[in-house]
């Protein structure tokens, strides 16, 4: 497993216990956690707190593949921006990569960027026929990362007790295969809701 991916910018590396309090000041944004989580939005101080903790210890382990959270931060300076992802579909075997930045990192092509490495050179991602991605309808900002990365839209599907629309695709010879799943167009609760994705 790669412990890092390096980008012009950028270095995507596993996060490590040192790494809490910039995973917890991000999930603790209410701008950040907007269109983030199924429901979205900032969860309880103590929720937010353990999934840090488990996202951090998951990491530790080192045998997610390239699976799992990855701390996006400057190659230059290391400051921290922000969190990119490769996560297992609940409904399935796919893959989804998964972004969320700092507000003072936005604006700048740094979640294009960091995606962008995610689905073309981590270890996990590499061995996958495909990768798909979810946003929230009205997270244009997202929907943008996903064109400029070559996704397109399928449709409205459901996911973890929310209905979103679409999936797309792209041939994995003509860089990587994506097939990315627009998001939630309306919040429909199907049991309990379950795991963890962004
Ligand atoms: C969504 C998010 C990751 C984008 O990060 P970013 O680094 O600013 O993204 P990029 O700069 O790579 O690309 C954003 C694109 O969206 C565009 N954009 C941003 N806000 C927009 C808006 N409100 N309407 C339309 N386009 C918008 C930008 O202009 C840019 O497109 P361009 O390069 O063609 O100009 C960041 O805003 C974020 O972390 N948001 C909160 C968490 C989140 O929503 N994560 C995604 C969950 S699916």
């Amino acid at each position: 497993m790669s412990a890092s991916l390096e980008t012009p910018r950028l270095r995507l590396r596993r996060l490590v216990p040192a790494d809490e309090s910039d995973l917890l000041a991000l999930d603790s944004d209410p701008d950040v956690m907007r269109h983030v989580g199924s429901p979205a939005g900032v969860k309880l101080p103590e929720e937010t707190a353990e999934r840090v903790k488990r996202r951090v210890l998951d990491s530790g382990r080192g045998d997610h593949d390239g699976l799992g959270f990855w701390r996006v931060e400057g190659r230059a300076d290391a400051a921290f921006h922000g969190l990119g992802a490769l996560i297992r579909m609940p409904d399935g075997d796919e893959v989804e990569v998964a972004y969320r930045l700092a507000r003072s990192a936005w604006g700048r092509g740094i979640a294009t960027e960091a995606a962008g490495a995610l689905v073309s050179h981590a270890p996990g991602a590499l061995a996958l026929p495909r990768v798909v991605a979810v946003t929230y309808p009205d997270n244009v900002a997202s929907q943008r990362v996903l064109d400029k990365l070559g996704f397109e839209r399928r449709g409205l599907t459901e996911y973890q007790g929310v209905q979103r629309p679409g999936t797309s695709s792209r041939a994995r010879d003509s860089p990587p295969k994506e097939l990315a799943r627009w998001s939630v167009t309306s919040y429909t609760p199907v049991g309990r809701l379950q795991g963890v994705t962004q």
